[in-house]
């Protein structure tokens, strides 16, 4: 199970910071005293634990105690580190299954649309002109931190701001320099100027790149019933086979 602990209340670079230690070195780290939300196999239900103590052995947890007492639990070494949680949260990170880190910009300007209206205004079948490739960049990388520092730890972009080579690199280098684990779901789709077959060549450059980051380049497609037969289709599935 992908279970990386989120600490509420605490900076950006520290949750990065424990990110990257619980999942990159081989190394124990003890929270003590914070309030964990648990799980209680018995009762299958969320089970708060008040001034708690959670192991997290390299990229596992391996233990969570209902005491903030760390006598004996684990084997301590100089790899271990204890980290004091009281008046935190301990809480697994939330996964995102649908994410367009590209509007991010339009946060709050459509609280109040009709999916119609969104469509027209706010859309990726629109927005091409009102986005550089930097604005795409940016927007992308900042929805990325907020979500991270809300205590998501892994995203599915949906990315369908691939108007241009140009727009479609911006999002994914915003989103391999966010450091948040994110399947970056490139979208194949049909705008002018850009064909799907030059998206699919720019795919598979994106991907013999194997850039070492917590981004996994994934594919996305929304045109099936658009174009079932098409050789666009049957080149995104041989792709994806
Ligand atoms: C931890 O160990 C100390 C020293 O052995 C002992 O006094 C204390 O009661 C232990 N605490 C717990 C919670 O087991
Ligand atoms: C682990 O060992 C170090 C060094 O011996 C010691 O300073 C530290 O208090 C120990 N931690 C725990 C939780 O026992
Ligand atoms: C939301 O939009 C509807 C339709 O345009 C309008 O009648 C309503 O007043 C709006 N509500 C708010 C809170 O803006
Ligand atoms: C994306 O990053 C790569 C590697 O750092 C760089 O070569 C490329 O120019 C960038 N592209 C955009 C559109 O930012
Ligand atoms: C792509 O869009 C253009 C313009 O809307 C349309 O003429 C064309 O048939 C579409 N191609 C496919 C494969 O859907
Ligand atoms: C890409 O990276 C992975 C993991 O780092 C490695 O196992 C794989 O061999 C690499 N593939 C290529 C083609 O370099």
């Amino acid at each position: 199970m992908l279970f990386i602990m989120h600490y509420l209340k605490v900076t950006l670079p520290t949750v990065w910071a424990l990110l990257y230690t619980t999942s990159a070195l081989a190394k124990t780290n003890v929270l003590t005293g914070g309030t964990i939300i648990a799980y209680d196999e018995a009762t299958k239900l969320p089970k708060v634990i008040r001034g708690g103590t959670l192991v997290l052995e390299n990229d596992r947890v391996s233990q969570i105690l209902e005491q903030s007492s760390t006598n004996g639990t684990f084997s301590n070494s100089s790899d271990t580190e204890v980290i004091d949680c009281t008046d935190k949260i301990i809480t697994p990170g939330f996964i995102d299954t649908h994410r367009h880190g590209w509007q991010t910009v339009y946060k709050t300007m459509a609280s109040n649309t009709t999916l119609g209206e969104y469509f027209s205004r706010l859309s990726a079948f629109v927005s091409q002109p009102y986005f550089t490739p930097e604005d795409v960049y940016i927007s992308q990388k900042v929805g990325i931190l907020e979500a991270l520092n809300a205590g998501t730890t892994t995203i599915l972009d949906h990315a369908h701001h691939t108007w241009t080579r140009e727009h479609a690199a911006a999002g994914y280098n915003g989103t391999v320099d966010s450091g948040a684990r994110v399947y970056f779901a490139y979208t194949f789709q049909n705008v002018s100027g850009f064909s799907v077959q030059d998206q699919l060549s720019h795919w598979r450059e994106l991907n013999a790149l194997n850039a070492s980051s917590l981004t996994t380049l994934v594919m996305s497609y929304d045109d099936f019933s658009a174009n079932t037969y098409g050789k666009d289709t049957q080149d995104m599935v041989k792709l994806a086979l």
